[in-house]
């Protein structure tokens, strides 16, 4: 899957049995018009793949790279230790994955100098948001269309208020 403009944010991830969760990132880049690639780069089946990808993710124009692994997740942090750009982790609880805090550690706890920006356990959703955030640093229009999203998350919840507030439970 593939945006049409040069993309700006590359989407990786350890198997295509973790599309569910990172097609999530790819949705809200879509909504926010931000241009994406997505792909499967394996740490343990694929190295050299993603030797080749992080090596040459700069020069390709790519300013974040998102990348979701399950289990012994080591495609975020071994893709962080190769590239100068933002490498933002997604811990996905996978069908080799004992309860989710495995891929949650492997990918949080870093060594000093190494840093992933970790979500939240199956976080594909936020680390879409967290990228398009990093790229509109640089990008006055897309800032702004990240202030829209911020207001219609308010609108969201200000609209929910009322409804809430006269809510009487059932008998
Ligand atoms: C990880 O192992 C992948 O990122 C995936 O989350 C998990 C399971 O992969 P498959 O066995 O489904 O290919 O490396």
């Amino acid at each position: 899957m593939e945006s049409k403009s040069p993309p700006l944010v590359s989407i990786i991830m350890g198997s295509a049995s973790d599309l569910l969760v990172m097609e999530k990132a790819a949705a809200v880049l879509e909504e926010l018009s931000v241009s994406y690639e997505m792909t499967v780069v394996s740490a343990h089946r694929t190295p050299e793949r993603m030797m080749q990808h992080a090596k040459n993710a700069r020069s390709r124009g790519i300013r974040v790279i998102i990348a979701g692994a399950g289990g012994a997740a080591h495609l975020p942090g071994m893709t962080a230790s190769i590239t100068p750009l933002p490498v933002i982790g997604v811990p996905i609880l996978s069908s080799n994955s004992i309860d989710g805090w495995d891929s949650v550690l492997s990918i949080l706890q870093m060594p000093s100098g190494v840093p992933v920006a970790t979500v939240a356990l199956d976080g594909g959703r936020n680390a879409g948001i967290l990228a398009a955030q990093m790229v509109a640093i640089g990008d006055v229009a897309l800032m702004d269309r990240m202030e829209a999203f911020k207001e219609a998350l308010k609108s969201k919840v200000e609209a929910s208020i009322e409804r809430v507030e006269n809510h009487r439970p059932q008998a």
